[in-house]
Parts: structure tokens; sequence; C-alpha cells
């Protein structure tokens, strides 16, 4: 963690830190001299770091706006195109994350992000099954990344999901994230082309004078189960370990699956059911997050707790019993999603949802087992449609000196 990491992290905190930051240049980015650039504040000067044991935009705090990108290799375009390709999209990324403009190459800076600083912009890649066979490197394709099953709840649009390679952007600061976003799309030159483009948000920190678990667009508080960094086995859950056993996935280590499921929330009729009955559907309550059978947000969920009437308080279909570890044989994922709005659709119904990401170690003991479960009998399918998907191989973090996804590129 960087110097402005930990002032934009103090300063995200507390309302205090804000004011600080922009009235009185408290950061990294401050400004002296009249004619200079406005100083920034916490939110512009936060920094995520580029190298490191895993690719940023995965433990990152959620950004405020967020880009999804996935890409199809070019005719003719093997591994030697990828590599350079990948050498290109990781010095742009580094680049831009450290909130300076790019220097040249395919890609000249667009001046878009001039001003607004690093605004804690992530930018994080990964590989579909495909990029695989298009690269010659099917050896090194790891089983996790077998197709997902189908689900009843699947409504997929092929040109909307999968993709050979696939880039995350997230910032807090809209001009950033589309700064980085056509960065992304010109360094692949004649390498690759878009294949689909999904852009989403999320609460502003800095909103709440101190970090709160975001809300999606159904008014709920979302996140809350999730697995934490301090947690024994966070690595193991979230990180794939090095093997040793088997060399062809050693590239993976330090890596993740990231599955992405663009899910259309049905509001119209999600907003009709009052809000007590929203609550039976997650089991949770609406205003604070707090489990039905009682306590804050934070406080563990009983799932054998009854009322006086002797049922469940957390009813046997509610969301987070059913996604629940310890109803999964301790399955367990990261969700780290942007909500999304793509405007109306021709009945009048919004287009918007969730663009549920999730990343685990491996996806058949993640996402696959829990959405089955889901499938068969969660209390909010009927408000969902999952109308994408995409399963993506993320290579670690990338060393100093070296490119995301180098160790299988050169292997
Ligand atoms: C738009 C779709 C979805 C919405 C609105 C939604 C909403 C929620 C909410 C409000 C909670 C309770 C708070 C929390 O722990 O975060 C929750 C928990 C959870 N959800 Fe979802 N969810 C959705 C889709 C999914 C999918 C597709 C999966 C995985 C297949 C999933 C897995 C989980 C898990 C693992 C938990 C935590 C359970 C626990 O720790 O006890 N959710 N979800």
């Amino acid at each position: 963690m960087s110097r402005r990491r930990l002032l934009g992290t103090a300063g995200a905190a507390g309302a205090t830190g804000l004011v600080l930051g922009a009235a009185g240049g408290a950061t990294g980015y401050a400004a002296s001299q009249d004619d200079a650039p406005a100083a920034l504040t916490s939110v512009g000067s936060t920094e995520v770091m580029f190298h490191g044991k895993h690719q940023p935009g995965i433990t990152t705090p959620l950004q405020a706006r967020g880009h999804l990108v996935a890409f199809d290799l070019a005719p003719g375009a093997g591994r030697k195109e990828a590599a350079a390709l990948m050498r290109r999209w990781s010095a742009a990324a580094q680049r831009l994350m450290a909130g300076e403009p790019l220097n040249g190459g395919t890609a000249h800076d667009t001046g878009i992000a001039l001003d607004a600083g690093p605004s804690s912009l992530t930018v994080t890649f990964g590989f579909g099954a495909t990029f695989f066979e298009r690269t010659g490197l099917t050896g090194h394709r790891p089983p996790g990344l077998d197709p997902l099953p189908p689900f009843s709840a699947d409504h997929l649009d092929a040109g909307r999901s999968d993709g050979d390679l696939w880039v995350q952007i997230g910032a807090d600061d809209a001009l950033v994230a589309f700064h980085a976003l056509r960065a992304v799309q010109k360094e692949a030159a004649a390498a690759a082309t878009v294949r689909w483009q999904m852009d989403g948000f999320n609460r502003t920190p800095g909103a709440t004078a101190r970090p709160m678990t975001a809300r999606n667009l159904m008014g709920q508080i979302d996140g809350t189960g999730n697995p934490q960094p301090a947690d024994s086995d966070f690595d193991q859950r979230v990180f794939v370990a090095a093997r040793g056993d088997d060399a062809a996935y050693d590239w993976l280590a330090g890596g993740s699956y990231a599955v992405v499921r663009r899910i259309r929330m049905l509001l119209d009729d999600w907003e009709k059911l009052p809000v007590k009955r929203q609550e039976r559907v997650i089991g949770r309550r609406k205003a604070d997050g707090a489990p039905l059978s009682g306590g804050t947000e934070t406080t563990a969920m009983d799932l054998d707790k009854a009322g006086p009437d002797g049922k469940l308080l957390i009813p046997d279909n509610a969301h987070a019993r059913i996604s629940s570890p310890e109803r999964n044989g301790g399955a367990a994922m990261l969700r780290r999603p942007f909500s999304y709005h793509d405007g109306m659709s021709s009945d009048g119904t919004p287009d918007a949802g969730l663009l549920f990401i999730c990343w685990q170690a491996d996806p058949l003991r993640g996402f696959v087992p829990v959405q089955r479960k889901l499938d068969r009998g969660d209390a909010l399918s009927p408000f969902l449609r999952h109308e994408a998907s995409g399963l993506f191989a993320v290579p670690g973090g990338a060393a100093d000196g070296e490119y995301v996804g180098q160790r299988l590129l050169e292997a």
C-alpha cells in the first residue's frame, strides 16, 4: 500500500479527512503554487498498486464506477500477438493506475483524466477458455475453466457472454474509468476486438462518514457475508495456490477465477412487495442488513432460531440461508459487484440489475454449487434473470518488470 493509498483510506474513513484533503492539500498530489493544478482530495489521490502478488481490483474496496469489457483475439492473432497485447495493456494499466498519462505507443493520451489523479483506478485482466485454443496453449488451460453448467434461471445472450480476454476497470471517478477503458480499447489495436462491454456503478466513497457495505438496486445491503481478508482461510478460498505437483498451471498461482453474470432485476415486481416480505426473501433486514434472527449487520445468522409461532426466523428459502457457506459444504466466494442501469426497455421496465462478479480459488467450490442450490429454491430467483455469463482465469499479479500473464505466455 502506497503512502497515497494510506492517506486515501484515512480520508475516506472520515468526512474530516476529505475536507482536509480538498482544502488543505494534505495529499501527495497537493500543489502549492497558484498556477499549479488544483490539489486533489483523498478520492482523487488514492492509488492502488499495479504490481503485487495478486492483481488489483479483487480485494480493492468497491469503486464508484466500473467497466467490464471482453475481447476476442483478431483472426490470425495467436500467442505472439497476445503476449505483445498483454505487455501493452500492463504498461498502460500501470501508468494510469499511478495517475500518469500514457506516454506514446499505440494510444497517445486523450487527456480525459487530467486533473483527477489515480482515483483508485484498477485494471484487472483475465483469460477465457477460448483464449487457450487461440494461442495454442490448451495444455495450460486449467480445469477450473471448464464451462459452467446450465441453470434454469439462465436467459443467456451468447453475444454478451464469454470472450477470449476480459478486462475489469474500476475507479472512483467516471472520467478516470472511461479514460482507462479508451486506453485499453485503443491498445488492443489490431490484436483484439471488443466482444461486449458493460458499465456499472456503486456508492461513491466518502458519501458516508464511515465505510459502509454497499446497497444494490433492490435496496439491500449486499456484501455482508463476504469472506474477509483477515479470515485465516481467505486466501485459500479466493486465490489459486501454487500447486507444485502440476507445472502446467503454475502460471495461475496467486490468481483467481472470476465468474461474471449480468443479472437483471425485475424491479417492478420486486418493488410491489412490502418491505417485510422483501426481508423474508433475503433473510436480513432491509434498513441495516441485520439477520432476521436478530443482532446487527455483523451478527452471525442463527439459521435454527424460530419465532413464537415455531417458524424459522430466517425462512427455508431465504437467499442468505441458501447461499451461506455453512449450507454449502463451506463453498464461499468473494462477491464484488457493480450495479448497472442501461435505460428503460420498450415495455417501460428498467434494464437494471447487478453485474455480479465473484472471485474464488475454484469455481466448483464457489459459484457452481451455490448457484445450483439457488436455482432450485431461492426466494429471490423469481425477481432475477441471468442474462449473460462469463468465466475467466485471472493470473496472479505481475512482479516488477513483468506483464500480466507473462508466466503463461512465455511458459
Ligand atoms: C442480483 C442478484 C443477487 C442479489 C440482489 C443478491 C443479494 C444478496 C443479499 C442482499 C445478501 C445478504 C447480504 C450479504 O451477505 O451480502 C446476499 C448474500 C449472499 N449471496 Fe446473493 N444476491 C444475488 C445473487 C447471488 C448469486 C448469483 C450468488 C452465487 C451463486 C449469490 C451468493 C451469495 C452469497 C454466498 C451470500 C452470502 C451468504 C452468507 O454468507 O451467509 N448471490 N445476496
